[in-house]
């Protein structure tokens, strides 16, 4: 899909060529000449449209307007939150399939973040997955076209919707693919493309430099499946190399069964979704290559299948992590743990910054939070804020939750270090107990995904999240807004002098 974004006011709306026009109309909007600017005032007058967000009236040729369909959309008082409702429902209105250049026009200047929205707001709604169908229906919509007031000014925050969508839209991708077309191997090969993008490396690394590496949790999840597991490390370097990383680490289960402690079948097809924290690492790399900021990032994606065999771990089993603390596997389900503990220790050779996990880690959480917001823990105060204000900022929300110690009494065992559960209480902040404690040697976040990457039911499909929040966290790192790549090839002493923000 491509998105343009050009200085427009309704009358150049009017003699706009696309095959539909969406005009977003605030509250209040006031007398505008010319003929839509009489249309909307006419229909505001008469009752038959209100500027309530997600309100629309939609209209066919009328006379003076270029584009065929005409749709109002009441964007309210104009904020993020209700141009991405009045933008999501007119372009889920126009979903058909003439229609395939758009054009959405801002009836009043807009704030760089309701911009935003609108160029992802679009991307989400027209979205169609197509890949394993025999006669796909591919998203008509090809073109997007941005009206507003002055154009100028908004030119960075569009390119970051822009990046955005792209790693969205690769996120959602891998996603929804289901389990026999996302096993590991087929993930590392996503990587792979990935890494021949400009400032990204990609290495994979199978089960023989796993063993050697130590990583006997992530070796015992993978176990009991016939595919192969694959450990992906992706690297962005735009900032120099001697500038500390922030680390990504990604749950890749392609499919989790449970294992031995195997799960009920119902809606057991949906653990294809269980590789979405992978998913929306790979996201984060292909925003990155788009965007080129100056900053260092790591990814990290342990992945594997979870299924029983008779070769499968075992309840009561004990194994060696890679940090040397031994492992009760008490519930074999309770697997994203175990891969993600290993991938924690492998990220303290990189000596990052700050290292995030993400990941479709419990089903405690959709209790907790629901779709609505990511659970997010960490291990410091800066860290939880600039996740935090992330998310606020990206409109992809998380919520922290707390990490007392006393929250890790459950996972005491006689027969190892730790156990991999810790009974039904608190069950997301119980994993999170246990993550932590692979976690000493850098501040660390967690975002528990298991509600918030996909949704079920009958619009069932992966949401692309948390990568939104993931870019503008990273990007907030960068030296100076606007500071890309190339620049920061620069000698130090010629770059602006680097205020790091801390994590
Ligand atoms: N992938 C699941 C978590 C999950 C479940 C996400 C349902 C979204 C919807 C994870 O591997 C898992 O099975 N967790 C168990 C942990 C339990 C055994 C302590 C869970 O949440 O039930
Ligand atoms: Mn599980
Ligand atoms: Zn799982």
């Amino acid at each position: 899909m491509n998105f343009e974004i050009k200085s427009m006011d309704l009358s150049a709306a009017a003699a706009g060529k696309a095959d539909a026009l969406v005009i977003l109309v605030p509250q209040g909007f006031g007398p505008v000449k010319g003929v839509l600017g009489d249309l909307i005032g006419a229909v505001l007058k008469a009752g038959d449209f209100e500027a309530k967000a997600g309100k629309l009236l939609a209209m066919y040729n009328v006379a003076g307007v270029a584009a065929k369909r005409v749709v109002l959309a009441g964007c309210e008082a104009g904020t993020a939150r209700q141009v991405r409702q009045a933008v999501s429902a007119a372009v889920t209105a126009l979903k058909v399939p003439n229609v395939r250049r758009l054009l959405v026009c801002f009836a009043a200047p807009a704030d760089d973040a309701a911009l935003r929205m609108a160029v992802q707001a679009a991307a989400d709604a027209s979205y169609v997955y197509t890949t394993t169908k025999s006669k796909p229906e591919p998203r008509a919509l090809a073109e997007v076209v941005l009206g507003v007031p002055d154009a100028a000014p908004s030119q960075a925050a569009f390119a970051l919707a822009v990046a955005t969508v792209r790693g969205v839209e690769l996120a959602k991708e891998w996603a929804n693919r289901p389990g026999n077309h996302a096993t590991p191997t087929l993930l590392a090969g996503a990587a792979r493309e990935l890494g021949k993008m400009a400032h990204v490396q990609c290495e994979v690394l199978g089960p023989r430099q796993v063993a050697k590496l130590g990583m006997g949790a992530f070796m015992a999840v993978a176990r009991g499946s016939e595919e192969e597991l694959r450990f992906i490390v992706l690297r962005y370097t735009g900032a120099p190399k001697n500038e500390a990383p922030t680390v990504l680490v990604g749950k890749g289960i392609t499919f989790d069964s449970g294992g031995i402690s195997i799960k009920p079948a119902p809606e057991m097809d949906e653990m294809k979704y269980d590789m979405c924290g992978a998913a929306s690492v790979l996201g984060v790399f292909r925003s990155l290559a788009e965007l080129k900021p100056a900053i260092n990032v790591v990814g990290l994606i342990p992945s594997c299948e979870n299924l029983p065999d008779g070769r499968a771990v075992k309840p009561g089993d004990v194994v060696t992590s890679m940090s040397g603390q031994t492992i009760e596997i008490l519930n074999t389900d309770a697997e994203g743990r175990l891969v993600l503990c290993d991938a924690l220790t492998y990220a303290e050779r990189f000596q990052p910054r700050a290292v995030v996990d993400i990941a479709t880690l419990t089903g405690a959480c959709v209790i907790a939070l629901g779709g609505v917001r990511s659970g997010m823990f960490a291990s410091t105060d800066a860290l939880a804020a600039s996740l935090s204000t992330a998310g606020d900022d990206a409109m992809d929300l998380c919520w922290r939750m707390p990490l007392d110690e006393e929250y890790a009494d459950g996972l005491k065992t006689h027969f190892a270090d730790v156990a991999n559960v810790g009974g039904r209480p608190a069950g997301a902040i119980t994993a999170a107990k246990y993550l932590q404690r692979f976690t000493a040697k850098y501040p660390w976040g967690h975002l528990d995904i298991a509600g918030t990457a996909w949704k079920g039911g009958a619009a069932k499909g992966a949401t692309g999240r948390p990568v939104p929040l993931l870019l503008h966290f990273l990007l907030a790192q960068a030296p100076a807004q606007g500071t890309t790549a190339d620049a920061a090839k620069a000698p130090a002493g010629k770059r602006a002098s680097a205020a790091r923000r801390k994590v």
